[in-house]
Order: C-alpha cells, then structure tokens, then sequence
C-alpha cells in the first residue's frame, strides 16, 4: 500500500516510523511518503493559511495550497481516495480500517487550527474521517492513528494470530476481546481465572468466547 500524508508537520511522523507494526511492513507492504504543504504552497513566506471569511478566530488552510501539493505530487487531484481527516467526517470503525486497507494507494490530508477551507473537502478529498467525536488541535495525531490501524492489517504486520482474534475482528464476531492475563498466577490473592491454567485448549477457547459475548452484550 502506498500511503501518503500531506501534513505541516512530516518531522512529527519520524516516531511513528520507529514503532511496530509500522516500522514491520516499511519499505515492504507499506510505503509511506510524507508532503509538506510549505514545500509547494504558491503563497510567499512559506505561507498556507489565511483568515476565515466572515470572520472568527483562527486561520484556515488554502484551498490553492492544497491543490498545489496534489499537483505537485500527482498532477492533479489523484484517482485514488483521498481522505481529509476532519471531527465532521464520518467516524473511523475497524470496519472503515477493513475498507480503507484493501486500497493500494491512499492519501491523507492533515489540517490545523480551524481546519481545511471547505472547498479542499469537497472538491480536492473524495473522504473525510474523523477519528472520534471530539476536537484535536490538528490532524497528524488522527493521520498516525489511522496509519498504525492501517499498517496493523497488512500482511507480515503482525506476528501468529495477533492480529486476527481481537476486538472488532470477524473470529469474535465484532465484539471485544476476552480478558488476558500472564504471570504470575497469583498476585496479592488476585487469581487467574482456573481454565486458563487447565491446559485444556476446547474449554479456554470456549470461556474466551463467552467473556467476550459477556463485554460485547452480544
Ligand atoms: C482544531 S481542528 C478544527 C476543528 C474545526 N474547526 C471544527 O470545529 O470542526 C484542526 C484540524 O485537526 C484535525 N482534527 C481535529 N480533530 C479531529 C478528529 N476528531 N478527527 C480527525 N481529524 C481531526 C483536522 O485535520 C482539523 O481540520
């Protein structure tokens, strides 16, 4: 998958890169390509956001600036999705992760401060995603979760069945994961569960079913 984030902020994304699974699948599965917007803004002085019409506080991101760093890296706004992270966007589900990662390329725009003049999202972004209903001061920590949830689902991302049976996943039918524990046993009378300790891999596989039915009230 080759995924681009279109930020004001690319340096932000170096941690990102560093940690698994996104540093597992770089330069295999996932090619990630970071545009900054003051590297092709038409503006002078590196600028990239002006004042609201109308007036109000903050400032908003140019529509021209977003347009200049897609044509700078696709000529023109691409043919594949791109998705303008927004709080006004439709919210991101694992079932969203699940759609979004059977595309071979994918953009992601980043905004800040009162965000992308609307412009952007309706004729530039052919998406917007919000990551929860609540306000962040800008889109590069939506970008990197997206981008992790993304990088999690490709293949050589995870190791064994880590991926497979957790919460939201088809093997516990939408639901939440059972509850996990490891050593010791035994901590200040707080006691693993007996079954997982039974060896008897029918009836673990069977109590983990049930606890996560219990926490999904599926
Ligand atoms: C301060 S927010 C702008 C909020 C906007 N004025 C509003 O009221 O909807 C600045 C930028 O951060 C990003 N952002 C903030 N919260 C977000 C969320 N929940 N999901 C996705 N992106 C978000 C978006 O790129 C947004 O344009």
């Amino acid at each position: 998958m080759q995924l681009d984030v279109f930020t004001l902020t690319p340096h932000a994304f170096a941690w990102l890169t560093e940690q698994r699974p996104v540093a597992t699948v770089l330069g295999s599965e996932l090619e990630l390509r970071l545009f900054s917007y003051r590297d092709t803004t038409p503006l002078r002085a590196a600028k990239v956001d002006d004042e609201p019409y109308g007036g109000g506080a903050g400032m908003v991101l140019r529509v021209d600036v977003v347009a200049a760093a897609l044509d700078a890296a696709y000529g023109g706004v691409p043919e594949h999705r791109v998705v303008a992270l927004t709080p006004q966007g439709r919210q991101l589900t694992q079932d969203v992760v699940e759609e979004l990662v059977q595309e071979d390329r994918l953009t992601l725009l980043s905004a800040r401060f009162e965000g992308f003049d609307e412009r952007v999202v309706r004729h530039l972004a052919s998406d917007a995603i919000s990551i929860g209903p609540y306000v962040l001061s800008n889109g590069d920590l939506p970008a990197m979760v997206l981008v992790d949830a993304l990088a999690r689902r490709l293949p050589g991302a995870m190791r064994d069945e880590s991926g497979t049976w957790e919460s939201f996943s088809p093997e516990l039918e939408g639901g939440l994961e059972y509850p996990q524990y490891t050593r010791p046993p035994d901590f200040r009378g707080w006691r693993v569960p007996e079954v997982l300790l039974s060896g008897d891999h029918g009836r673990i596989e069977q109590w983990r079913r049930d606890q996560s039915r219990r926490r999904s009230l599926l």
